[in-house]
């Protein structure tokens, strides 16, 4: 099928690679040069493990190219809309600018029986509003919403073996035709069993904001208990262990620490809630706040633990494992890691960070940290080592050997990652979160 994809970051560069990957012949549109540059040249612009060799070998066999140019979309019969939808600057809402954008530039290029796609994240009751303005401006094109659910770090493997294909279409035939469409689209997935739910365009936009709120939820719910635990000697972690086996909880997500971060989980709980209130239903998502507040008092957690054991925060030196918001990825909006090295900074710490690949990031929005290359660099002479972001080499790190380095053995663990007692037999001072 010939494709477009607008929208070039996480989302969008990873679905136009996979895509022309599968077999379909895609272009891919930004407005950012940069961006397009080093996808012209099979680059990813971001780390993301196996995007490389997707691009590589999807632009090695012609199917697939990148441009800023939208006019090129006009060739496609099915348009991705892949954009950003950050929190506003002024309060908790998503912010629908690029959106709004990428469909005005789009309904140029569109011809009557092409089908968009939204991929983006968006507050429910936009695809509606949007399916207006369609058939407002290209009467015969069909509108759908395809949410998407794919994680950084495993984003390909996600998109081109989906655990479930969500289609949001609108009554009749154009909504059966648009889904016939999509199931060409994702032939390989759908042929391998993957569930399709094919529904209206609420229910496909709350999908997407129902499953990252009760993701969000489970985080919390695990680091509530963390506080508890905190305060009665019990450990969260045998306790997840414990409950996770059952099936009904399950054992995935339920790993307490420093809580959740990234471009898509805040940011989506709050939008969540701001278009509840919108709604009139502001009492029905209320705990998502608390999901909110919960989450952020796990990073003055780690804050508060710092000065615990130092008995304050001036001229402390403090080396923090990892600025991500997560490992396998270099993102570092929202991220718990980023966040508390700038609080200990703030505070008077002197802070030393580093991560294996969100250095670059961290650079160009907190230039006054201190950054080095590797964890061995950061330790050397820290009064504290926090481990926030669990990359196998920080995880892997061996006690003795760092604890060679420090000036102080005392080790924060704000993702429950270590195993205490091989630190504590090393002569180190164990802190974990909730246990
Ligand atoms: C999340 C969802 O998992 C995806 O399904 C969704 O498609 C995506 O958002 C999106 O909306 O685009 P992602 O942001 O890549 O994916 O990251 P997750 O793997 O969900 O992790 C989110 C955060 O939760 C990370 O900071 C992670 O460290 C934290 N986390 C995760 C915990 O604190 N504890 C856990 O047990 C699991």
């Amino acid at each position: 099928m010939r494709i477009s994809v607008i929208g070039c970051g996480y989302l969008g560069a990873v679905h136009a690679a996979a895509m022309a990957d599968l077999g379909h012949t895609v272009v891919g549109v930004d407005v950012d040069e940069v961006k397009i540059a080093a996808l012209s040249q099979a680059r990813a612009p971001f780390f993301e493990p196996g995007l490389p060799e997707v691009l590589a070998s999807a632009m090695a066999s012609g199917r697939l190219r990148f441009t800023t140019d939208f006019a090129a979309v006009a060739d496609a019969d099915v348009h991705f809309v892949a954009v950003g939808t950050p929190q506003s600057s002024d309060g908790d809402a998503a912010d629908l600018r690029f959106v709004d954008a990428a469909f005005e530039s789009l309904l140029e290029q569109v011809s009557p029986g092409d089908v968009i796609v939204g991929k983006s994240t968006v507050p429910v009751g936009t695809a509606s509003r949007l399916a207006g303005l369609v058939a407002q401006r290209v009467p015969g094109a069909t509108l759908v919403w395809n949410p998407e659910f794919l994680r950084e770090g495993f984003a390909v493997q996600d998109t081109v073996s989906p655990d479930r294909l969500v289609y949001g279409v609108p009554a009749g035939e154009a909504g059966v035709r648009a889904a016939r469409i999509l199931d060409e689209v994702y032939a390989s997935a759908v042929g391998a069993g993957t569930p399709v739910i094919v529904t209206d365009y609420a229910t496909a936009e709350l999908v997407k904001v129902a499953a990252n709120a009760f993701l969000a939820t489970k985080i919390s719910f695990i680091n509530a208990m963390a506080e508890i635990a905190e305060v009665t000697g019990a450990d969260v972690t045998r306790l997840a262990d414990a409950i996770g086996h059952d099936a009904r909880i399950g054992r995935r997500f339920l790993n307490a620490g420093v809580g959740f971060g990234g471009g898509c989980l805040p940011k989506d709980i709050r939008a969540f809630s701001a278009r509840a209130r919108e709604l009139g239903r502001g009492e029905s998502v209320r705990f998502l706040d608390e999901v909110d507040q919960i989450n952020l008092r796990r990073r003055q957690r780690v804050v508060d633990l710092v000065r615990e054991e130092s008995g304050h925060l001036d001229g402390v030196k403090v080396a923090v494992l990892g600025l991500a918001f997560k490992p396998h990825s270099d993102d570092i909006r929202d991220s718990p890691a980023l966040d508390i090295a700038l609080r200990l900074a703030d505070n008077g710490a002197i802070v030393t960070a580093t991560d294996p690949e969100a250095n670059p990031n961290t650079r160009k929005r907190a230039p006054h940290l201190t950054l080095v290359d590797t964890a061995a660099d950061a330790v050397i002479d820290a009064d504290i080592v926090i481990l926030i972001t669990e990359w196998p080499e920080f995880t892997a790190l061996n006690p003795h050997e760092v604890g060679d380095l420090v000036s102080h053995k005392i080790i924060i663990d704000g993702r429950n990652a270590l195993d205490p007692e091989t630190w504590q037999t090393a002569g180190w001072r164990y802190r974990g979160l909730g246990r």
